[in-house]
């Protein structure tokens, strides 16, 4: 299988629908990669990985280089799908080449096809910079969790008429400055059906619909990693409980001498 390419993401939106929805999944690790790569389109090393790996509070304290680690690792473990890297706060917001500075990091050091990055008619600039110079955006708008502390939560967006109105401007101005698809995140389903509907770049949802042109969901929420999942997860797996179930049998056969026997004890061949 040939590694597919970011113009081949975006041929897959044709007049304004996507006739099999694009498939993303979060990826952190070379082995995770490798094992979700086969079914997916796209591989997002998201600054998720902050919570999900690292236990921050939240995405803010992820930095370019712990993005660019994983992002290496992933790439090093897949073939197929394209994989986009998160652009981490405070990477890439100050200004247009502070962004390409970044984000040439990340191409370099990862070989990563694309940058994702949040924002919308603010980082339109950005985008057109990073995108006319060789580096491919994948845009994210709705519920932003980099500005969780402007947005006072990680709740809905959308809901007021304003609102609906401010994130249809960014869907629309992310498009016009050239991202190759936009990521949308958490918004009442009457929004994102407008916004999928009126840009042509393929919309991927997360918390924003089955309307939309791909979907996305953090691997170890959709596996059943954590006990509280946002109400926009459905969990695949209750993996939490394989791996503590594990550990609980290892545990008790340590304890009793049962791990290790003989299959697993090396002794001279007679
Ligand atoms: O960081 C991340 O995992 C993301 C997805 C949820 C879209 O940005
Ligand atoms: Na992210």
């Amino acid at each position: 299988m040939k590694r597919l390419t970011v113009p081949a993401i975006q041929r897959r939106k044709v007049d304004g629908t996507t006739a099999e929805p694009l498939v993303m999944l979060t990826a952190y690790t070379a082995r995770q990669a490798q094992l979700l790569d086969s079914h997916c389109d796209m591989l997002l090393v998201g600054d998720s990985l902050g919570q999900v790996i690292y236990g921050l509070p939240s995405t803010l304290p992820v930095t370019l280089d712990m993005m660019i680690a994983h992002g290496a690792a992933v790439v090093r473990g897949s073939y197929h799908s394209v994989v986009i890297v998160d652009m981490p706060f405070g990477s890439y917001e100050a200004s247009p080449s502070a962004a390409f500075a970044s984000a040439s990091r990340v191409m370099a050091e990862t070989g990563a096809a694309a940058v994702k990055l949040e924002g919308g008619r603010a980082m339109a600039d950005t985008i057109a910079f990073l995108s006319q110079r060789g580096i491919p955006v994948m845009a994210h708008v709705g519920l932003t969790p980099q500005a969780v502390n402007a947005l006072g939560g990680y709740g809905a967006r959308g809901k007021s008429e304003e609102e609906h109105a401010k994130i249809m401007a960014d869907a629309r101005a992310v498009a016009d400055a050239g991202a190759f698809a936009v990521v949308l995140e958490g918004v009442m389903e009457d929004l994102a059906i407008a916004i999928t509907d009126s840009v042509a770049i393929p919309v991927i949802g997360i918390g924003a619909s089955a309307h939309c042109d791909g979907q996305v969901l953090v691997t170890e929420d959709m596996l059943g990693m954590f006990d509280r999942v946002a109400r926009f997860v459905k969990r695949y797996e209750n993996i939490a409980e394989t791996i503590s179930g594990a550990a609980e049998r290892y545990a008790g056969e340590v304890r009793s001498r049962a791990f290790p026997t003989q299959e697993q004890v090396y002794r001279p061949k007679k």
